[in-house]
């Protein structure tokens, strides 16, 4: 019965503009589960049963953002924070939604001890959600993401590691490091994977080497230090570049020039980037 339950039960999503094909199971309303597609209110995350509904919704429902508070814009892109035990509905209604895409993690009825980041577009019509990530309040294990979800139609733009990315900027504010909560998805490593050698090669490829030909020293804690990165998660990356080198009791990072290039490239194709200057945000304590 555990495989039932595991099976993808919906067959459609429509949300906003778009009609979406869920990738796994997600405990929807039983009685939903039998229609070809389930509405979603793209501002509220409500889900009704028939386009109907959903129009009889749109006529009362106000949202044109998520609930919370903007701490985030740039162009036409928003970050809102939203706490799981104020906006309770919204936070069910999100990891229902985000269920319909994970395939590990447990789904979270108790929304109390989480923050999510919700990140949205921008237009003359409402403010539109893209993706989240969603937080612990208090981690023992200095995790600064639990889930972490691009709506299909928003996949393999960028937007993954924009939301990483602005995982590490809180964590940065928080003067903290933080790491993805495990297990990963695929998918999931990829995206870290990437975002991690990114950022630590940025930093490496600007170490010119001095009058001396001596490269300035860096030590793995000073690039824990810059990135908000965890210690094991650089090292790991650094390893699986094979960028780091033990000699005569230190380490030594390695750039060949097929890193470089290689970096060069992918930096160009990264068009979307977090701007601390607009990010308005302090921990509460
Ligand atoms: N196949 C191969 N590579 C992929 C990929 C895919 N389907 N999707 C993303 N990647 C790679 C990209 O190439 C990119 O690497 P690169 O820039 O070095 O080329 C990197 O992953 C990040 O891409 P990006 O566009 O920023 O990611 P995204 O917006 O597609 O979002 C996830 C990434 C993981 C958030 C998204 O796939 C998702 O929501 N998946 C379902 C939920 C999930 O698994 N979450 C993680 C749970 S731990
Ligand atoms: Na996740």
């Amino acid at each position: 019965d555990d495989v039932v339950t595991r099976m993808k039960n919906i067959e459609k999503i429509e949300l906003g503009r778009y009609r979406i094909s869920p990738w796994y199971f997600s405990p929807y309303p039983i009685e939903l589960t039998k229609l070809s597609v389930i509405y979603i209110c793209e501002f509220c995350l409500k889900y009704v049963k028939s386009e109907v509904c959903l129009l009889n919704h749109l006529r009362k429902c106000h949202y044109r953002h998520p609930p919370g508070n903007e701490i985030y814009r740039k162009d036409n892109m928003s970050f809102f924070e939203i706490d799981g035990r104020k906006n309770k509905t919204y936070a069910q209604n999100l990891c229902l939604l985000a269920k319909l895409f994970l395939d590990h993690k447990t789904l979270y009825y108790d929304t109390d001890p989480f923050l999510f980041y919700i990140l949205c577009e921008i237009d003359e019509y409402g403010f539109h959600i893209v993706g989240y990530f969603s937080k612990e309040k208090e981690s023992a294990e200095d995790y600064n993401v639990a889930c972490i979800l691009v709506l299909p139609p928003y996949q393999r733009k960028g937007y993954g590691k924009l939301l990483i990315e602005f995982s590490y900027a809180l964590s940065k504010i928080e003067g903290k490091t933080g790491s993805p909560e495990k297990p990963l998805s695929d998918l999931g490593l990829l995206s870290y994977r990437s975002y991690w050698s990114q950022t630590l090669i940025d930093i490496l490829i600007r170490l010119k080497p001095g009058e001396n030909g001596d490269r300035p020293t860096m030590s793995i804690i000073d690039l824990v230090e810059m990135t908000s990165i965890k210690k094991e998660d650089v090292i790991s990356t650094l390893q699986h570049l094979n960028l780091i080198n033990y000699y005569k009791g230190q380490y030594i990072f390695t750039l060949s020039d097929e890193t470089m290039s290689a970096h060069e490239s992918a930096l160009k194709k990264r068009i979307i980037s977090v701007d601390q200057k607009a990010l308005h945000w302090q921990p509460k304590d």
